[in-house]
């Protein structure tokens, strides 16, 4: 580990030690003898100024430029080959760049920016690099005008303040018991995947979903409520832990459904137990059924010859005793997250119960709250209150090649289990991919019932409205304060704050290249009806003319376009920030291994 001195003409740090991995060039010179005292390594990767902004915003236009010809209904897929071998077919933007390897920071910084955008909101992960390339780009010509990186960051904060206040005033209220309006919202985000050939059957499949997993959500349980630390009134729909996806290639893909219960990927553990069970007493534990064995090396003596057999016996009684314990409370079907031996399977078949044995712990959370039983964790502690009465049958069926146990229809699911059949494996992950943002979509709605027009639509209201407001020279006053400083557009932040006026008309730029149409044409005259205050007129992503999305139908989810906007705000704020690139380890590059370095990056585009 090399040990440097700082010797810097600065009293606060002269002769102190600095310990780090690897420093990188920097040196300075000592007010004594003038000669250069070196703080980092000499290594050449680091890139400072405005060499580093430049490169930053190359980066991550770089990265946009991967992903824009996946914008919009008329998106192109790509075709990613993993190192293992395998392909990953999608047009998703945040699955196509989470498989991607990068070496420049900032280039990694947009994508993580795509994965909390999939976290958060699940859509509209292409539209965030997209938007956030854009933004840093259009402060490219601010940065050359030599404006100061401080003042552009507070016009984007007034910019993104005024921009929120757009598509408050836009956004309109749902009603999200309304089946057919809801079906058009996941209709419109499925539009743009690869399953919209399927989408009526696949915006069922969400709707229905999300709708069994949200009848959960509202029971405002004691431990949803511990957990949360919003107020007891916010609904959380968990649809990763409670909506499973389980794919079998095989058969076509209409014959995916909804299963309003729960399906695993397991058979009974004894050939002879029942294969089907009408209205099923169901128990659940998280307890091995066989006998326990010491847990380190266990010596045992005997002085009869009889012991042995009794030792024996007294394991088989045990066994025995715990089964006994479970079918007094009368049940037909045990599932376990542990191992079932097979005297217990014997025991069990002779009681005419049917058992499940090493159940995952999701997926027994899952059947517990399906069917209404407790999971328990010592046999002797089951009581009757725990056993699930709420499915009516329980049966098991083989599809394709494997057995599923299937619990359902239940009485009131609360989880549910969606089976996906196609084609191939590739295809069923795709059209997984999708239907997880379809649930994302609907679920959005149901926390947040504000929608706003797609198409571009609302980009195109905001840059227009940002627009206006530097002409104001005023932005939208936070807390009331009006007329302060925060709430004034100054003269050098005006035109930082147009290039994100600017900078939002890049999606229905891109959906209108997408579809072959004429950009700056169209682009013309959608500005000029949002200037005369037509907010809803958007992009037709199929021919590349201009609609009114009131006629189309294409309304999207308030919440997404507000993450997207703030994400890719902050990105664009963050980046700015940056005037050093200092590369803390140095790679091997001697081996001829390692990626690239920036400056690499830089030169190949
Ligand atoms: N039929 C359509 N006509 C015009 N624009 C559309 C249409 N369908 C969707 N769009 C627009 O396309 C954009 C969404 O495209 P897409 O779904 O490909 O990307 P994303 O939602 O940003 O990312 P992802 O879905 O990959 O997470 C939105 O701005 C939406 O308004
Ligand atoms: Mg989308």
């Amino acid at each position: 580990m090399p040990l440097c001195i700082y010797l810097a003409p600065d009293k606060k740090f002269r002769g102190r030690v600095l310990r780090r991995s690897n420093f990188h060039t920097s040196h300075c010179y000592d007010p004594m003898s003038g000669t250069p005292v070196f703080v980092m390594n000499t290594a050449p990767e680091r890139q400072s100024g405005r060499k580093a902004q430049i490169s930053n915003i190359t980066a991550a236009k770089t990265v946009a430029d991967v992903i824009r010809t996946c914008l919009g209904p008329k998106s192109m897929l790509k075709m990613i080959l993993d190192p293992m071998g395998g392909i990953l077919l999608t047009n998703d933007g945040n699955a196509i760049l989470r498989e991607i390897d990068v070496a420049h920071p900032a280039a990694k910084n947009m994508i993580e920016l795509s994965r909390t955008q999939d976290e958060e909101c699940g859509d509209g992960t292409t539209s965030v690099i997209v938007l956030a390339a854009s933004i840093l780009a259009s402060s490219l010509s601010q940065l050359e005008r030599d404006i100061h990186p401080v003042v552009i960051i507070s016009a984007y904060n007034k910019a993104l303040r005024e921009a929120l206040g757009i598509i408050d005033r836009v956004a309109i209220p749902v009603n999200v018991n309304d089946d057919e309006q809801m079906l058009g919202i996941v209709k419109g985000a499925l539009g743009t995947k690869f399953v919209s050939r399927w989408s009526e059957l696949m915006c069922k499949l969400a709707l229905d979903a999300v709708h069994i997993v949200a009848q959960n959500s509202q029971l405002t349980s004691p431990e949803s409520q511990a957990t949360s630390t919003f107020s007891s009134t916010t609904p959380t729909i968990d649809i990763k832990r409670y909506a499973r996806v389980e794919k079998i290639p095989g058969g076509s893909i209409e014959d995916s459904r909804v299963i309003r219960g729960i399906m695993l990927n397991k058979d009974i553990t004894h050939p002879g137990m029942r294969r089907r069970i009408q209205n099923p007493r169901i128990v659940l534990l998280d307890c091995p059924l066989e006998y326990k064995k010491g847990e380190s090396q266990t010596n045992m003596e005997f002085s009869k010859a009889g012991d042995w057999a009794r030792a024996q016996e007294v394991e088989e009684e045990v066994v025995k005793a715990m089964v006994e314990t479970i079918c007094q409370v009368g049940c037909d079907l045990v599932l376990t997250e542990k191992g079932i031996s097979d005297l217990a399977q014997h025991h069990f078949l002779k009681h005419n119960v049917s058992c499940i044995r090493r159940v995952r712990k999701s997926d027994n959370n899952r059947i517990a709250l399906a069917v209404g039983a407790t999971i328990v964790n010592r046999v002797e502690d089951l009581r009757e209150s725990d056993v699930g009465t709420g499915c009516e049958e329980m049966r098991v069926d083989k599809i394709g090649d494997e057995y599923f146990a299937i619990l359902a229809p239940c009485t009131s699911p609360r989880a549910c289990t969606i089976l996906l059949r196609g084609p191939s494996k590739d295809i069923l992950n795709e059209v997984d991919r999708n239907l997880q943002d379809a649930m994302s979509v609907a679920r959005n709605v149901i926390m947040d019932p504000r929608l706003v027009p797609g198409g571009g639509a609302i980009e195109m209201a905001v840059g227009v409205g940002l627009a206006q407001a530097a002409k104001r020279g005023t932005v939208k006053p936070s807390q009331g304060k009006e007329g302060t400083k925060e709430n004034i557009i100054t003269g050098v932040e005006t035109g930082p704050f147009l290039a994100v006026a600017e900078a939002m008309e890049v999606i229905p730029r891109t959906l209108v290249q997408n579809a072959g149409g004429n950009a700056i044409r169209v682009l013309t005259e959608l500005r000029a009806k949002h200037t005369s205050s037509m907010s809803t007129f958007g992009v037709n992503g199929d021919t590349g003319k201009i609609v009114d999305m009131k006629e189309y139908g294409l309304w999207e989810s308030a919440s997404v376009k507000v993450q997207i906007l703030k994400t890719a705000v902050e990105a664009a704020r963050m980046l700015l920030r940056v005037d050093d690139v200092v590369q803390a380890v140095r790679k091997e590059r001697e081996s001829g291994g390692g990626a690239p370095m920036p400056e690499e990056m830089m030169e190949a585009q």
